[in-house]
């Protein structure tokens, strides 16, 4: 059998959509592995609860590197290289690239967005698409390019808006989508490297 692709998760929070990535990667027939994950900042929650499931979790701090995000991504790209990643999955991860390291992973790296793309890129996805009286929100795992949230898009699952959704309900709805499409757009990508 061929040996699963390295993929690293990176994260700013919670990490729920990671924590979804190394459960599917507990399945023998997973074409992947979560070999790390990393975040920008100490506090992200995922941190301990990679770790927790004996992943090796790493901060690689932004704020050692002031404004300097260029070099931040540096030291993220050899962290990566040095562990023999061969697929970054975002996950949360809430620091706008730099063309450095949208570069270096070009056509290996994965983002998650909590809409129908290219609707509502972004943040305050589901706030806008309440106020604008959509019908249906959903969520879309695209590659990464140098637009925010753009890049051609990989998979995407759709939730219907329901009457009296507030965005906190809409929020739940859509992210039990994300967990299950993340992880069955990324099995899927990883087979046809
Ligand atoms: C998710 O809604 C994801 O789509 C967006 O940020 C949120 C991260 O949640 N990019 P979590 O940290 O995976 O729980």
């Amino acid at each position: 059998m061929t040996q699963p692709t390295k993929v690293a998760v990176l994260i700013s929070g919670r990490g729920s959509n990671m924590e979804a990535l190394l459960r599917a990667a507990q399945d023998p027939a997973c074409p992947f592995e979560i070999a790390l994950v990393l975040a920008n900042k100490p506090e992200a929650g995922g941190l301990a609860t990679a770790e927790a499931a004996g992943i090796e979790a790493l901060c690689v701090d932004q704020r050692a590197f002031g404004k300097d995000r260029e070099a931040h991504e540096r030291a993220i790209d050899a962290a990566l290289k040095a562990r023999g990643i061969q697929v970054i999955a975002l996950a949360g991860y809430m620091r706008i690239l730099t063309p450095f390291l949208v570069d270096a992973w070009e056509g290996r790296m994965l983002n998650i967005h909590p809409s129908l793309l290219p609707a509502y890129p972004g943040l305050d996805t589901h706030g806008r698409a309440l106020n604008a009286g959509e019908v249906e929100a959903g969520c879309t795992v695209h590659l990464v390019t140098a637009g925010v949230d753009e890049g051609p898009i990989l998979g995407q699952a759709r939730v219907p808006i329901l009457p009296g959704d507030t965005e906190a309900l809409l929020a739940q709805r859509v992210l039990q989508q994300e967990h299950r499409l993340y992880a069955a757009t990324l099995a899927e990508f990883v087979r046809g490297l």
